[in-house]
């Protein structure tokens, strides 16, 4: 059911923890499920130079966010606001159809984490048309 990369994630997952003092912080819960989804930021000069993540959640939401910390450390704010779910998905080599929904974590709380991050900085937050 679960491609390899899927189970890599989960059994190993990459940037878990927390970032204190970080420069965004961003959470979301799943309404399908209940389950939360956590993200730090630290970013210098717009470029994400740490993120870590905390979830309590199944194996293919701590997979998501596993695989959605790789791909934005060291991306412009504006790279990391583009990733979707869609492409964490395919980067994890496909998720089966009933838990694409879990992968939407990832997305929603990255962009609530810059969205903190712009608030703090005195920076309007981005629009976002999805509602996490
Ligand atoms: Fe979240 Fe299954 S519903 S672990
Ligand atoms: Fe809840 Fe996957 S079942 S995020």
């Amino acid at each position: 059911m679960y491609s390899d990369k899927v189970m890599d994630h989960f059994m190993n997952p990459r940037n878990v923890g927390e970032i204190e003092n970080a420069d965004g912080i961003g959470e979301v819960g799943n309404p399908k499920c209940g389950d939360i989804m956590r993200i730090y930021l630290d970013v210098e000069d717009n470029i994400i130079k740490d993120v870590k993540f905390k979830t309590f959640g199944c194996g293919a939401a701590i997979a998501s966010s596993s695989m959605a910390t790789e791909l934005i450390k060291g991306k412009t704010l504006e790279e990391a606001w583009r990733l979707t779910n869609k492409a964490v998905a395919e980067a994890l080599g496909g998720l089966p159809a009933i838990k694409m929904h879990c992968s939407v974590l990832a997305e929603g709380a990255i962009h609530k984490a810059i969205n903190d991050y712009r608030i703090k900085h005195g920076l309007e937050p981005w629009k976002d048309d999805k509602n996490y």
